[in-house]
């Protein structure tokens, strides 16, 4: 996506990692340990791990406390799901929590990427119509490469109605939470915000028009919600009463049928709507109809809609935060000198709003939208961290925690500290080799050699283009932790 790329350089090899904050040179040849932790017994060791992934610990508090207790940011653990309806379900995986171990994640000499999406669990591909699509592909898979080739062709083909279609569906978004302020004094975000999202990348992505569908401009967020949902509950605290958790959503997988209705609907809504960008995908790249659709239901509902449903709403709330009042003074100044009143937002403008694409980066550095990535080792090989080095065996899996990667104090200074310019100046843009969100440095270029997010500049500059938007709109807004926005006070 040429004309989007906000940044874009080759890819880079675990071997290329030296943080700037690790003063000697790290030395060539690091001692070899054994990996830290244990599975504990079987059965069991899992089964306590899962308790505490779920119910005693937060996520982020699981792995804390297991870098703490070993001393290491690279350790054996159980990650669940696990016992007892989990048949063939691996819960042993080695955790890597420094941006160096990380990095071992994108170097596919080393490492594989097939049905490792969430990791050794994987959805029955019912939810798929029975095809495993390009997310689950290892890129040695021949059809990795068509998928991914389709995908960057959509977002290529697509950047010339990306703003247009942007600006109108979030006018669309903000008159509804206007009018709903006006009427109650308050209005959650929330559902205006995922109609938003859906329609959107609806057009983006299958162009297709939602408007030529009530069922599905209404309803079509829900259908991917509950799709969505169904997949990841096993991996995924949900934070209802416990036990009840426990025994209800963490034991088993659920069945796609309970989702079937909403996804074939939305399966012959694109078959019908988004005929030309289905035959583009048969015709250019060698994709069968079911196939080129079932694989844009994916890329829609799980990628861009998914994603999108993490990522916004916590950069939408710190922004409205009350907390922040003057960072949100500080991005509308910037937004409004380097865009002028009148004209229409562009990729031009955004780009050059240092501050505000440097809010987003932080953003994705602080609350990385997927926590998690994983990758089985594809041979024997040593993985380094900054002062050890482990045998990696193959087939065993690393669990990538991208949250506490991304709070290496070797990398960032202040990790724990959300620093909005953090990103800014020469400094600031070294730093984005160290950006993982995407599965793969923030100065990488997605490929089909690699794994690596395929909208991972699209990403970046809609994000950077919903907060221009919002601060042009807006000359003060407030929006609760819960997405309930409480006051906008409109541009005069
Ligand atoms: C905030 C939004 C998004 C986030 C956080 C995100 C994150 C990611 C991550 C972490 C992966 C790697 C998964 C893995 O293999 O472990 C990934 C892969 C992928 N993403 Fe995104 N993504 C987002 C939006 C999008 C959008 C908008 C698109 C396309 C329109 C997209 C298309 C893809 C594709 C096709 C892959 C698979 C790449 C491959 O198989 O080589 N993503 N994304």
């Amino acid at each position: 996506m040429a004309t989007m790329a906000i940044t874009s350089s080759p890819r880079m090899s675990s071997s290329s990692v030296t943080p700037p904050n690790v003063v000697s040179p790290t030395p060539s040849v690091l001692p070899l340990k054994a990996i830290p932790g244990s599975y504990g017994l079987p059965l069991i060791g899992p089964f306590l791990d899962r308790l505490d992934y779920f119910w005693f610990q937060s996520q982020e508090t699981f792995f804390r406390k297991r870098s703490e207790k070993y001393k290491s940011t690279v350790f054996r653990t159980n990650i669940p799901p696990a016992f007892p309806f989990f048949p063939g379900v691996n819960p042993h995986v080695i955790a890597v929590l420094d941006c160096k171990s990380f990095s071992h994640l994108f170097d596919l000499d080393l490492v594989e990427k097939k049905n490792n999406l969430i990791g050794d669990f994987m959805p029955s591909l019912r939810f798929t119509g029975n095809i495993r699509v390009g997310v689950y592909l290892d890129p040695s898979e021949p059809q990795h490469t068509q998928v991914k080739n389709f995908t960057l062709d959509i977002l290529k083909r697509s950047s010339s109605v990306w703003i247009p279609e942007f600006i109108s569906n979030v006018d669309v978004m903000w008159t509804t939470v206007e009018k709903d302020l006006s009427k109650n004094g308050s209005s959650n975000l929330l559902v205006p915000l995922q109609r938003f999202i859906c329609r959107f990348f609806t057009k983006i992505i299958a162009g297709a028009d939602t408007a030529n569908s009530s069922e599905i401009a209404d309803k079509g967020f829900g259908y991917l919600d509950s799709w969505l949902a169904l997949q990841l509950i096993p991996t995924q605290k949900i934070g209802i009463l416990q036990p009840l958790e426990e025994i209800f959503l963490h034991s088993f997988a659920f069945p796609s049928i309970l989702v079937r209705s909403g996804y074939q609907k939305l399966y012959d809504f694109l078959k019908k709507e988004g005929r030309e960008v289905i035959q583009r995908g048969e015709t250019d790249f060698g994709l069968s109809e079911e196939e080129t659709i079932h694989n844009l239901l994916f890329i829609l509902g799980f990628n861009a809609f998914g994603g999108f449903s993490v990522f916004l709403p916590g950069l939408i709330t710190r922004l409205g935060s009350t907390d922040e009042t003057e960072l949100q003074n500080k991005l509308r100044k910037e937004v409004r000198e380097k865009s002028g009143s009148t004209q229409q937002l562009s990729f031009e403008s955004v780009r050059e709003m240092e501050l505000v694409q440097s809010f987003v980066y932080e953003a994705l550095r602080y609350s990385p939208p997927v926590p998690c990535q994983y990758a089985r080792a594809r041979k024997d090989f040593t993985l380094t961290s900054y002062d050890a080095s482990y045998e990696i065996k193959k087939g065993e899996l690393l669990c990538g925690y991208q949250v506490l990667a991304m709070r290496d104090p070797k990398v960032f200074d202040d990790p724990e500290s959300f620093k909005a310019d953090r990103f800014t100046g020469e400094k600031g843009r070294e730093l984005l080799k160290y950006l993982y969100w995407s599965n793969g440095p923030q100065t990488g270029s997605p490929s089909t050699s690699n794994k690596q997010c395929a909208g991972k500049d699209a990403v970046v500059l809609t994000a950077c283009l919903f907060v221009a938007d919002l601060l042009r709109r807006y000359d003060s807004f407030t929006c609760s932790s819960s997405l309930s926005i409480t006051a906008v006070d409109k541009a005069k």
